[in-house]
């Protein structure tokens, strides 16, 4: 597989997609997180046989499809979980939200590092939980893990840290000092840590990505990790995820909150679930490697074209950050829409001074969004 694979141009408008589907012909959608690209072949072979056999009933997830997540965490991570410990889900946001009921009370507070993915921000609210919000440190030239003002913002009541692990929308990999740096924050203001690690097979520098409960096996009554496949592998219309929690009191506490709310995982969502992680690692390299080029592109644009543009190195996912105070701009996302590119508005992150563009795009459209961009940006 090479790169033809993913400059091949696919129609999404019309195709029920909302990143493409929401604005008009003359937007280039570069906002909300999935990829213009085809999934892992073997996914849709996988897909058309389920939907050959024709018939849609309730389905069972087999165990073939825990064993298959279980050999993709410790090949890659070196992270040895039991199949048990696997709690499906139809994504990752009711498990931010179940998180918040598990661990605090009615009231009591769940930090958040700002600039982060919009749910963090709204799931303690949704839930009747005060949100706390510490902004990550911009330190010389990267994103900082804001350890001094995390201490100033713990109080008593404190019960969770959301943990966005690598960084959406910093494109931060946290390494291994600063993972052990969180988990004895929170053993010392006793909190449970909900790690969401969505982004860990976006690595796109030569850094290793380190489960936080790999990191803290003796945290296991602390820690809830979420992951997927749905960014890796492209597929989150197929609604499925899953949280891995090793301790059994945890896990049921964590379920609790969603009983008779939670959809069992469906016949497409397995079979697509399963054939990505056991057939789809030749795309997965490939589409790293698209993703590097884009990224890089990306960065050299920014620094060459726009000089009022503030950007800091994406380690990791297919998503950049752009600072754009300097411009003054009173709606930064109109005015980049009115130019013919959709990005995401800061302001839902935290920080309505920035942009969030998806880079994970043909590289023609990228360049072409980059084109009018600079338009507006300068
Ligand atoms: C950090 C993070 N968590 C969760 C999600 C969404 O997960 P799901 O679609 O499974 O709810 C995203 C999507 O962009 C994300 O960036």
């Amino acid at each position: 597989m090479d790169d033809a694979f993913f400059d091949r141009p696919i129609e999404r408008r019309g195709s029920h997609s909302f990143k493409w589907d929401l604005y008009g012909d003359g937007v280039l959608p570069l906002w909300v997180a999935d990829m213009d690209f085809a999934s892992p072949p073997p996914v849709a072979e996988a897909l058309a046989a389920t939907a050959a056999h024709g018939v849609f009933g309730y389905a069972l997830a087999p165990e073939s499809l825990a064993e298959a997540i279980v050999t993709h965490l410790e090949r890659h991570y070196g992270w040895r979980i039991e199949p048990g410990w696997i709690v499906w889900l139809p994504g990752i946001v009711p498990g931010l939200n179940m998180a918040c009921d598990a661990f605090a009370a009615a009231g009591e507070a769940v930090l958040s590092l700002t600039p982060v993915y919009p749910p963090f921000l709204e799931a303690p609210g949704n839930r009747g939980r005060r949100l706390v919000t510490v902004p990550v440190a911009p330190g010389d030239g990267r994103w900082e893990l804001p350890l001094e003002a995390m201490e100033a913002a713990v109080t008593p009541d404190t019960r969770l840290l959301l943990f966005c692990h690598p960084h959406n929308p910093l494109g931060r990999v946290w390494r291994r000092d600063e993972v052990e740096a969180v988990l004895d924050f929170c053993r010392r203001h006793d909190l449970g840590l909900v790690s969401d690690e969505i982004h860990c097979d976006l690595i796109l520098d030569d850094l290793g990505h380190v489960p936080s409960a790999l990191a803290g096996p003796r945290d296991a009554d602390r820690i809830v990790t979420f992951m997927s496949p749905s960014k890796t592998f492209n597929l989150p219309g197929l609604n499925f995820a899953f949280a891995v929690v090793a301790d059994e009191e945890l896990r049921r506490r964590f379920l609790r909150p969603a009983k008779g709310l939670l959809a069992w995982p469906g016949c497409f969502s397995i079979s697509g679930a399963e054939a990505a992680y056991r057939a789809g690692a030749e795309w997965h390299g490939a589409l790293l490697g698209y993703l590097r080029a884009n990224r890089d592109a990306l960065e050299s644009f920014v620094a060459a074209e726009l000089p009022r543009v503030g950007m800091t190195h994406v380690e990791a996912t297919y998503l950049g950050w752009l600072d754009v105070h300097e411009l003054g701009l009173e709606d930064p996302a109109a005015a980049c829409r009115s130019a013919g590119v959709a990005l995401s508005a800061g302001a839902a992150f935290g920080d309505p001074a920035c942009l969030r563009l998806n880079f994970g795009c043909r590289r023609a459209t990228l360049d072409e969004a980059l084109r009018r961009l600079r338009t507006v940006l300068v």
